[in-house]
C-alpha cells in the first residue's frame, strides 16, 4: 500500500493505492455522511458499502450535467445533510466528478473525498482537485477547483471493470508515462500480459507511479496556467475526435497522442527511433481506435477548444520518451497537418 500527498499549498489531500476500498470507513465521520454512486458500481459493491444513505445515479457520461447535480442536491435536501456532511463519491470519473463537484457547492462547500473504482478515475479523474459537468456536447465546462480529503484507489476493483473501460484507463496511463515517466513505458512494454490480465500487485505499482507524476505536476500549477498544461497531451485533437465519435475518453485521448507523436516528429523535435517507440506503445495496447472526423469539423472544434489563446492552441509534444513541451500553435497549421496526415493514411 502506498499513500501518496497532493499539497498545493492551500490543501492536503492523501491518495492511498493498492489498500482496500473497505478500509475507507476508517476515514469517514461516523455520522453525516451520503454515498454517491452509479447503479453498476451498486450492483458490483453496494452489498459492502458502509451503512450510510446512498444517492445513485444513472452510469456513463450522459448523467454529467447540471440536472443529475439539482436531482443530487433534492436528494440531499430531502436527507437532511447540513453542513457538517461528508460526501463519499464511490465510483469511475462521472461519479467523482459530480460528487466533488456537489460538494464544491452545497451549502457553499462540503467534506468529501473518493473510492476510485475506474481506471481512468484512478490515474486521472481523481487527481488533481478538478470537479464539474458538462453543457451538451461541451465537456466539463462547468466545475470547480477543490481537492478531496482522500482517494482509495483499490486494484482489485479493476477486475470487475468492463474490457473496454478498462483500456480506455490504460490509455491515459500510457499518456503520462509518454509524457514523465520512462520507465513507466518500459515496465508496459515489457509486461503486457500481465497488465492485461488486470494484475493487482502490478497494477498498482503502474497506478501509483502514475498518480505520482500527476501529483507533481499539479502540486506546481493547481489551476493550469502553466506547467499542467503537459497533462493535456492527445487533448487537442483528441477532444474533438471524442465530440463526434462518441469514445470513451481514453481512446480519443490516444487517437490525439498519434497525432501529437506524428506532429512532434513533423518538427524535428522527436527523433526516428523515438517516434517508432511511441506509435508501438499505442499499438502494442490497440488503443487508437478507427476514427471519422473531417477538417473542417477538427477546425470548429478547436476553435471552440476552452484552453485556445485567440488563434493559436497550448500544444503539447514531446522530444523525447518522457520530455513533453509546450509550444503555441496556431489553429491554421493543427488543422492542415491533421487534414495532410489523414489524406496520407487514406493512400
Ligand atoms: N476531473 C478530472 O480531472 C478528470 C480527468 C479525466 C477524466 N475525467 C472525467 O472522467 C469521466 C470518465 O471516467 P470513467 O472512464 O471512469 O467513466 P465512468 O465513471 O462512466 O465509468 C465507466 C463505466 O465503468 C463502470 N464502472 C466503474 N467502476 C467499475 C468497476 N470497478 N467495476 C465495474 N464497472 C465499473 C461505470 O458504471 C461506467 O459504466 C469523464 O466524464 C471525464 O471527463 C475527469
Amino acid at each position: 500500500m502506498e499513500k501518496i500527498i497532493i499539497d498545493t499549498g492551500d490543501s492536503l489531500s492523501g491518495i492511498v493505492v493498492g489498500g482496500r476500498w473497505q478500509a475507507v470507513v476508517k476515514m469517514l465521520p461516523e455520522s453525516g455522511v451520503v454515498i454517491i454512486t452509479d447503479d453498476n458500481v451498486y450492483d458490483k459493491y453496494g452489498i459492502d458499502f458502509p451503512a450510510f444513505p446512498v444517492i445513485k445515479i444513472r452510469p456513463g457520461e450522459g448523467s454529467k450535467t447540471l440536472s443529475t447535480v439539482g436531482r443530487i442536491i433534492d436528494e440531499l435536501l430531502k436527507i437532511g445533510a447540513d453542513r457538517s456532511c461528508f460526501i463519499l463519491g464511490i465510483g469511475g470519473g462521472v461519479v467523482c466528478d459530480l460528487a466533488g463537484f456537489v460538494a464544491s457547492i452545497y451549502l457553499r462547500g462540503v467534506r468529501f473525498g473518493f473510492v476510485s473504482t475506474s481506471l481512468l478515475s484512478q490515474v486521472d479523474a481523481s487527481v488533481g482537485g478538478k470537479n464539474g459537468v458538462d453543457a451538451g456536447l461541451y465537456k466539463n465546462v462547468i466545475g470547480t477547483f477543490r481537492q478531496p480529503e482522500f482517494v482509495i484507489c483499490d486494484t482489485t476493483m479493476l477486475s470487475t471493470l468492463p474490457a473496454n473501460e478498462y483500456l480506455s484507463g490504460l490509455a491515459e496511463m500510457l499518456k503520462i508515462a509518454l509524457i514523465g515517466d520512462a520507465a513507466l513505458v518500459e515496465i508496459a512494454e515489457k509486461n503486457y500480459g500481465a497488465i492485461m490480465e488486470r494484475d493487482r500487485h502490478l497494477m498498482m505499482d503502474t497506478v501509483a507511479r502514475t498518480i505520482k507524476y500527476k501529483a507533481s505536476v499539479v502540486a506546481e500549477d493547481e489551476r493550469e496556467s502553466g506547467a499542467r498544461r503537459v497533462l493535456n497531451f492527445g487533448h487537442t485533437y483528441g477532444h474533438p475526435i471524442e465530440m463526434v465519435n462518441q469514445f470513451q475518453h481514453g481512446f480519443a485521448v490516444a487517437a490525439g497522442m498519434e497525432l501529437a507523436i506524428h506532429l512532434s516528429f513533423e518538427k524535428g523535435l522527436l527523433d526516428n527511433n523515438n517516434k517508432r517507440r511511441a506509435l508501438k506503445l499505442l499499438d502494442q495496447y490497440g488503443v487508437v481506435p478507427d476514427y471519422e472526423i473531417s477538417g473542417k469539423k477538427m477546425e470548429e472544434l478547436i476553435s471552440r477548444d476552452k484552453k485556445r489563446s485567440g488563434n493559436s492552441v497550448h500544444f503539447v509534444l514531446i522530444r523525447d520518451i518522457g520530455e513533453p513541451i509546450i509550444e503555441k500553435i496556431s489553429i491554421d497549421e493543427l488543422v492542415g497537418f491533421y487534414s495532410t496526415f489523414q489524406k496520407n493514411r487514406k493512400t
